[in-house]
């Protein structure tokens, strides 16, 4: 679905949308199919929260952002068809809540915006004491209010961080952060397409990102929907480019920041930091407060999701490994807050000592935990 909304408050240009990746509605939650891009544009309706769980942890849909807000989705199905089951039975109503939260927390353990949003939901039903159909309404309302928030941060983001950019930069970026990362626009990709509307020539070197290749797959097919210059690149390449002096500045996504700054990301990055730093290029990482979690002192915490070896031993589903070949697949890993400049966020770019910064913007309550 590509096509333009506004955005109230935020500058024409900035605030345009142009990918839909979730939509919730009444009784279903639309989702593009990841799996499907950039061949193919086709959209997936589940109507349950267990498809809902199930499309969460297939990948159809993708990234700590939008995985957060399908989750919401997941739970506003849950809500309608406990209201309807047991429509005067408020206790029974909220235990099958508790049984739907327990199941989409379970899909993916990264990305903490998941459990925010989760939690988010739980706020809306412990509190509602009317009758499960009034209380399902709440939680739909909560839902696409968590959707179009996650799309007013993101381009938050974009704003802030296109002010680290200038005429003519290479951006490299890895993995995809973009609109179909989130509910739309994306974070690192928010930032990118930012700065290309401030500034114009702009250009992106995109890691195409073994093995899952979200970014040959998916920021590839963004960047063409916008028409922004790019280049992919394979994953190997990128310490070519930055020696070269190719590179003006790194951005990537996050899917979980440690109250030091620690981030988790997708596998690689910390590759990618490390060779930023000994170059001295900065490396930038944007990402909505609902990334943040302070329960964790240092990214030594992070739960690290691992992905079949299949992934691994094949590309893009065609096998390349030989029959028996075993693999290892961790599906993030960890750049540390001192191979970071700067933590772009919805409340401004936050600097180190990131214990402190973060700290400060999570006074508004916005992180996710
Ligand atoms: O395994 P994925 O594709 O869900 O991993 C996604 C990433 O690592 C993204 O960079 C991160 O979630 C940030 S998305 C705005």
């Amino acid at each position: 679905m590509v096509e333009s909304i506004g955005s109230g408050g935020v500058p024409e240009g900035v605030s345009r949308l142009r990918v839909r990746t979730v939509e919730i509605l009444p009784g279903e939650v639309v989702l593009i199919d990841q799996l499907a891009l950039p061949h193919e544009e086709r959209y997936v309706r589940c109507r349950t929260w267990q498809e809902v769980a199930a499309r969460i942890t297939d990948m159809t849909v993708r990234g700590a952002p939008a995985i957060g807000v399908t989750a919401a989705g997941g739970l506003a199905l849950a809500a309608a068809a406990a209201a309807a089951a047991s429509p005067a039975d408020p206790d029974g109503f909220r235990a099958a809540l508790e049984q739907a939260a327990g199941g989409l927390l379970a899909t993916r353990p990264t990305a903490v915006n998941l459990r925010w949003a989760v939690h988010e939901m739980r706020l809306v039903w412990t509190a509602c004491d009317g009758p499960p159909a009034a209380c399902a309404a709440r939680l739909l309302a909560r839902a696409q209010a968590i959707l179009s928030g996650d799309i007013e941060s993101c381009l938050r983001i974009g704003e802030h961080g296109s002010a680290l950019f200038k005429a003519g930069d290479t951006i490299l970026t890895h993995c995809n952060a973009g609109a179909l990362a989130t509910a739309g626009y994306g974070t690192a990709l928010g930032v990118v397409r930012a700065a290309f509307a401030r500034h114009g020539g702009i250009s992106v070197l995109v890691d195409e990102t073994r093995p899952w290749l979200q970014g040959a797959r998916l920021t590839a097919w963004e960047l063409g929907v916008e028409g922004i210059p790019y280049r992919l690149i394979s994953d190997s390449m990128a310490g070519h480019f930055i020696q070269r002096g190719a590179v003006d500045g790194v951005v990537v996504g996050a899917d979980r920041i440690a109250a030091n700054g620690d981030t988790a990301n997708k596998i690689g990055t910390y590759t990618v930091s490390v060779l930023a730093k000994e170059h001295g290029v900065p490396f930038y990482v944007a990402a909505p407060l609902s990334t943040v979690d302070l329960t964790l002192g240092s990214g030594a915490g992070i739960p690290i999701e691992e992905r079949a070896e299949a992934e691994v031993t094949s590309f893009h589903g065609h096998r390349v490994a030989p029959d028996g070949a075993r693999a290892y697949h961790p599906a993030f890993d960890v750049t540390p807050a001192a191979n970071i400049a700067a933590i772009v966020t919805e409340a401004g770019v936050l600097r180190a000592p990131f214990a402190q910064s973060l700290a400060t913007a999570c006074a508004t309550g916005e992180c996710g935990s």
